[in-house]
Parts: structure tokens; sequence; C-alpha cells
């Protein structure tokens, strides 16, 4: 068996884990929010509609923030349609999706929802369609106390106090010709300034900033880094906003299509092409700041990732309310690869401050529900979980001699790792995915931590790559518990990680 040696030391840190790595994202679009999160007379439901099933499902994902409520469905939405009395609200064509929008769930059903399950808001407004006015008018109706006509329309709404929501995208990728209202980057440039400077000032910010209580803004980045304007757009955009926003927003889907028999190779190396993409953006960010002479540290919020099988085709009819769109059912291949997308995101973490796992229910997501039913966990929904649960802390760096295989991407490891040490809690995990077609041996020394013992060991494997969750057979792609290793001397340990797995274990350390 080939052995692969995996080195860290507590004393070598890529960075601290932002919680907000964890976030996700509901958009109008299919079934997310309607039958997803929101279905009023559902056995689940609360007082408000919410379900809590679905909450419950979210909270054991432990998602800190969501980003709403688009999306390509931003750039053609006024968030004026989504308040005030149900019955006076518009039913409005949304030409992101070619659906019909009810807007009987809004701002305001948000910002409850998102009290209800723990999560920190992340809004956006509309630069496509959208006006500066606008944007700052949406600042105002949910962060202004109140006596100006728009913020009493929030507490004749039943919203007595200000939201104080913080972070808000200035649009949704801007730079693709599919968004409503694509502009170029110097135009986006400009208008995404001016709503940045107009939102802080209605905020009651004079001085830009991101200290406590300002806004945290999040300027659109590349809509992937296939797109040709990749990554002029990038600079263009953050020399015109760079002292007024916080993030840089990136995005990125990955895809295996059997249809169109992709070569496999190519689909396992996306972690390590994620990080490439990543490491992109951040000499981006860095020559912008350079050449602004600029003092301002801005991060990147990786607020859309994934795995999205986007040649699937469309089946359902134009103008429907809430179908069944984009509900790709999730395989044990592509939890294996998503595993790897989050270690990227993890040793990328002194970049990447915002992570958006798109989406979060129902759309490309890790959970699923039938109307007036269940609910499903997808296969990915257990590497997120276990993750985001104890991948806190700071990433430690990782020296490892995995050997490589060719992907289009250019050579890809076998084995892809992320460790984690919380100092606090003393608990240090690991993540590895073994993407080799053989079982590998993986010889760990993890130093300086402390006497290390071993805790948890969940491994993900499965002799079919297509093997999925489904409401029939719900526990297809589960991981299963495995005898717990010794760790010599407290800091080594040998592990046999099986052809084409996850695996996952838990330290205490002494
Ligand atoms: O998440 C689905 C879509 O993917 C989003 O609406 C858009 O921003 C991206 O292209």
């Amino acid at each position: 068996m080939k052995r692969t040696k995996i080195f860290a030391d507590a004393n070598l840190t890529i960075g601290k884990v932002d919680a907000n790595l964890y976030g996700s994202f509901l958009e109008h679009l299919g079934r997310a929010i309607y039958e997803g999160i929101y279905e009023p007379g559902h056995p689940a439901a609360d007082e408000n509609g919410f379900r809590r099933d679905v909450l419950g499902l979210i909270g054991e994902l432990n998602v800190p923030i969501v980003r709403y409520p688009g999306g390509n469905f931003l750039s053609g939405y006024n968030w004026r349609d989504g308040v005030g009395p149900r019955e006076n609200r518009p039913v409005r064509l949304d030409l992101a999706w070619h659906t019909t929008e009810p807007n009987a769930f809004g701002t305001d059903e948000f910002i409850k929802w998102c009290r209800a399950a723990h999560i920190e808001p992340m809004l956006g407004v509309n630069m496509g369609t959208g006006t500066v006015r606008e944007a700052a008018e949406f600042v105002e109706y949910c962060n202004h106390a109140g006596g100006t006509t728009i913020s009493d329309m929030r507490r004749a709404n039943g919203a007595e106090q200000p939201y104080n929501v913080r972070y808000w995208c200035l649009g949704n990728e801007m730079d693709g010709p599919w968004q409503i209202g694509h502009l170029s980057a110097d135009e986006y440039g400009k208008k995404a300034l001016e709503a940045a400077k107009v939102m802080r000032w209605t905020n009651g910010e004079t001085d830009g900033g991101a200290e406590k209580g300002k806004l945290r803004l999040i300027v659109s980045g590349s809509s992937n880094h296939e797109m040709k304007t990749f990554p002029e757009w990038d600079r263009i955009v953050l020399e015109h906003t760079y002292e007024q926003v916080d993030y840089l927003s990136m995005h990125r889907y990955y895809e295996y299509s059997e249809d169109r028999a992709d070569p496999l190779e190519d689909f396992l190396g996306s972690a390590d092409d994620m990080h490439e993409y990543i490491n992109t953006l951040k000499a981006t960010i860095e020559y912008v700041r350079a050449k602004l002479r600029s003092e301002r540290r801005v991060k990147i919020s990786f607020d859309e990732w994934n795995i999205w099988t986007q040649s699937a085709p469309r089946r359902e009819p134009l103008w429907k309310r809430a179908p069944h769109l984009l509900e790709d059912v999730y395989t044990f291949r592509d939890t294996i690869v998503f595993a790897g997308l989050m270690n990227t995101l993890l040793n990328n973490c002194d970049a990447v401050g915002i992570g958006c796992l798109a989406q979060l229910v129902n759309v490309i997501a890790p959970i699923m529900t039938e109307k007036g039913g269940g609910t499903l966990k997808q296969a990915t929904f257990y590497p997120f979980k276990y993750i985001s649960n104890a991948a806190r802390g700071e990433t430690v760096r990782t020296f490892s001699d995995s050997d490589k295989f060719g992907s289009m991407y250019g050579a890809a490891r076998c084995i892809n790792e992320a460790v984690n040490f919380d100092k606090t809690g003393k608990t240090l995990c690991v993540s590895l995915c073994n993407y080799a077609q053989e079982a590998r041996e993986a010889e760990l020394e993890l130093r300086s931590f402390g006497d290390l013992k071993a805790t948890e060991y969940i491994e993900l494997t499965n002799a079919d790559l297509g093997a999925v969750n489904t409401f029939e057979s719900p526990e297809a792609v589960v991981p299963h518990q495995r005898e717990l290793p010794a760790v010599k001397e407290g800091s080594r340990l040998s592990l046999t990680l099986p052809a084409m797995s996850w695996s996952f274990l838990k330290f205490s350390a002494k």
C-alpha cells in the first residue's frame, strides 16, 4: 500500500477560522423558500409558517450566517415588493429563473426566520435593475431606528426595533451576461462605490471603515474563473471600491456529468483548483492594496460554492410558482469532492472570511423537503455537519508528500487534508480525502499540540460512486464510525484510508 506522510505543528498556523466560513445561502429560487423553509399549514410549521423540522436540520449544520434573497433573483428584485400586508404585495415575474414570485415571504419574514434559526442575515441590494437610492432606502428600512417614512414602514410592519443588518452584498454576479442588468467592470465599480458610500451614510457612518456597528460590504467579484473578464473584473471593481468595501465575493460550482462521461480525475481535482482560484484572487486584492497604498485589508467572501450539475436540463414549465428547480441529488462521488472543497476553504482561512454553501434547502442543497411531508439529509450534509461543528480555532499548515494525478487543472493531490486546532477547547480535528483508486496508508505526525487522544473517527466510503440518499433509502450514504486509532507518543498515528473516501478524526489534547 502506498504511504503518504502528513506533518503539522501547532506553531505553524495559517490563520483563525471565521465562524462565517460555514455560512449558507437561500434564494427565491425553486423550492428553497416556499416548501423549503416556509410552508404555512405544514404539520411542523410554527405560527410564522417556518418549518421547525428544517430549522432543526439547519441547527445540526451549525450555519452562522445566511445570504438572501439571491442570487440571480436579486438583480430583478425590489425589496418593497416583499414588505407590508401580504394581501397588498405584488405578484411578479421573476426573469432570473422564469418563475412567478408571490412575495409572500420577504425581508421581515427572513429576519424573523433568522432570529428563530440563530442565524445572522446577509442581505443583498439590487445592482441590476435597482438604483443607489433603492439600496440606501433598503438599509434605512432595516437599520434606521424610526421617525422617517421608510423606517416607520418597518415599525408599522411589526418590527419596532431596527434589524441592524451588518452584512450587505452589493449585487450579484454583475460580470455575467445572464444577469438582469449586467454591467461592465467600470460601470459596476462606479455604481457599487456610490451604493456603498450612500448605504454607509444611511447607516450613520461618515468615515468608511469596518469597525463595530458598521456595515460589512461585499462587492461582486467574478462569477467563476472561467469568465473571460477574470481577474481583470476583480481588479477594476476593487480599484473603484477598495476603500469602501470589506469583502470581494467569489463564486464557483464544480460539476461531474455521467451522461457526458466527464473524466473522473477532472472532478477529483476540484479542491486543488479552488485553491488556485483563491490564490489568484488573494494576489489581485494585494495588488490593488499596494497600488492604492491602502492599509485596509479586504477579505474574500466565497459566497457561492458547491457541486452543481449545470448541464442538467430544465423540466419545469415557465412561470410556475415554487417549481422543482436545481434539485440536484448528491452522489457519494460528489460528497468526497465536496469534503475536499471544505478542506480548501479551511486551508485559505487567512483570506476567506465568509463562505456560503449554495444553497441550503431544496436548491442544490444538503437538505431536501417534501411538500407536506418529511425531510432528507443529502450525502453532502455529513461532511458539512462534521467539519462545521469541529473545525474551529485555527487552521494549521500541513506538509505532505502526497503523490499526484493528472486533471484538467494540472497535477492534483491524491490525499487532500485540513488540520484544525482549537486552543481554547483543546481539540484537534483532521479531515482527509483519498482521491486515489486504491487504499492508502496515511502517517500523521501532529506536533506540539500536547498529548493527543483520538475521540472520534468516522469514514465515508462506498463501493458505488453514484450512490445517493433518497426518501426511500435515506441512509445509503452516511459516515460510519471506525475504531479509534492509537496515538503513539501523543503525536503519531497511522491510518488506512480506503480508496475514494473521506475520513474525519477528532482528538483531545492535554
Ligand atoms: O445558486 C444558483 C445561482 O448560481 C445563483 O442564483 C447565481 O448567483 C449563480 O449563478
